[in-house]
C-alpha cells in the first residue's frame, strides 16, 4: 500500500528507496525489541516520533509499550494523559523497588498502545539513584516483567545524556536518533554516538544505533538539503528512507492529545510515520 504521499516522503533523501514489504500480521507476541528514542538536542522530534511510530506500529497489530522517561511528561500529555495529577509514574517504578510496572502502566485510547507515564517527580530520580548499586540498570529491572508481553518498547528520552538516558540505553536493543537538518545537529550526533559506544562497551553489548530519522525537514531550504547530504554521507544505510517533513499538523496533535495516525489519519504526517513503521518492522524482522 504505497501511495503518492508515501513516495513523496521517501524520495526526499535522493537515494533510490529500499523495497519494504507490507508487514505481515503476527501470530504471537513478544519478546519486545526495546528502542531508545534519543538525542540530547532539544526539540528535534523525539517525543513526536515516539508517539507516532508507536501508534503506527500498533496499527500494524504490534503490541507497543511507550515509556515516558522525560520529567516534562510531553509523551504522556501528547497521549491525552493528565500526567501532573498522577501519583504512580515511572518515577515510583524506578525509586521504589516494591512498585510493580502493572501499578503504573496505562492503556491509551489507541488499541495495542500502552504507556508508562511520567511527570515532574522524575526530575528527582537522577539524584535519588546516584548512590544505588546498579543504578544504570534500574529501568531494565523495572521493565523486565513485561518484555514478553510486547513486540516493541519505545523509550522517549529527555534532551540530555545523564543517568536517565543511560538507563534507557542500558536496557535497549537499539537507538533511533531523530535529528533535524541543521549544522549544530551534526556535532551533537558525534557526542551521542560516543555515548552509545561507551554504554555498549561498559553496560550493554547488544546496543546498536539502528536508525537515524530525519525530522522537521524543511524542503524549501538549501541548508537543510546540505546537512541531509552530510548526514547521509556519515551514516549511510542507517538513515531511514522515510523523512518527516515540517507541518503544523504535529503541534496540533499535541493539543489534541492523540497520535497523528488517529487525529489526521490521511495526512502526509500520518503516512510518513506508517512508512517509518514499515521500515522498522523490516529492520527488526517482527
Ligand atoms: N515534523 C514536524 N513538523 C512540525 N513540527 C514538529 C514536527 N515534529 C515535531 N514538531 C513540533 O516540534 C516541537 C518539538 O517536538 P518534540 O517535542 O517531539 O521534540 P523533542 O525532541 O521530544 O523535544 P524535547 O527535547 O524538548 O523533549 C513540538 O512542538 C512538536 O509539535
Ligand atoms: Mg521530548
Amino acid at each position: 500500500m504505497t501511495d503518492e504521499a508515501d513516495d513523496a516522503q521517501i524520495g526526499l533523501t535522493g537515494r533510490p528507496p529500499r523495497h519494504i514489504p507490507e508487514p505481515q500480521p503476527l501470530t504471537s507476541h513478544g519478546p519486545a525489541v526495546v528502542i531508545s528514542m534519543c538525542n540530547q538536542k532539544g526539540g528535534v522530534g523525539k517525543t513526536t516520533s515516539t508517539i507516532n511510530l508507536g501508534a503506527a506500529l500498533a496499527e500494524y497489530g504490534r503490541r507497543v509499550l511507550l515509556v515516558d522517561l522525560d520529567p516534562q511528561g510531553a509523551l504522556s500529555a501528547g497521549l491525552g494523559v493528565p500526567h501532573y495529577e498522577l501519583t504512580s509514574t515511572v518515577h515510583n517504578l524506578m525509586v521504589e523497588p516494591r512498585v510493580s510496572i502493572d501499578e503504573v502502566l496505562i492503556n491509551t485510547r489507541v488499541k495495542n498502545l500502552d504507556l508508562v507515564p511520567s511527570n515532574i517527580d522524575l526530575s528527582a530520580a537522577e539524584i535519588q539513584l546516584v548512590n544505588e548499586v546498579g543504578r544504570e540498570q534500574t529501568l531494565a529491572r523495572a521493565l523486565h516483567p513485561v518484555v514478553d508481553r510486547y513486540d516493541y518498547i519505545l523509550i522517549d528520552c529527555q534532551p540530555s545524556l545523564g543517568l536517565l538516558t543511560v538507563n534507557a540505553l542500558a536496557c535497549s536493543d537499539a537507538v533511533i536518533i531523530p535529528t533535524e537538518c541543521e549544522y549544530f545537529s551534526l556535532r551533537g550526533l558525534a557526542l551521542l554516538t560516543d555515548t552509545v559506544d561507551k554504554v555498549r562497551d561498559r553496560l550493554n553489548p547488544r546496543l546498536a544505533i539502528n536508525g537515524i530519522l530525519i525530522t522537521r525537514f524543511d524542503t524549501r531550504t538549501v541548508n537543510a538539503r546540505e546537512v541531509m547530504a552530510r548526514v547521509l554521507e556519515r551514516f549511510g544505510d542507517l538513515v531511514f528512507d522515510t523523512v518527516i517533513t515540517r507541518t503544523v499538523r504535529f503541534p496540533e496533535t499535541s493539543v489534541a492529545g492523540e497520535p497523528i495516525t488517529t487525529w489526521a489519519p490521511k495526512s502526509t504526517g500520518a503516512q510518513a510515520y506508517r512508512s517509518l513503521a514499515r521500515e522498522v518492522i523490516d529492520r527488526f524482522g517482527k
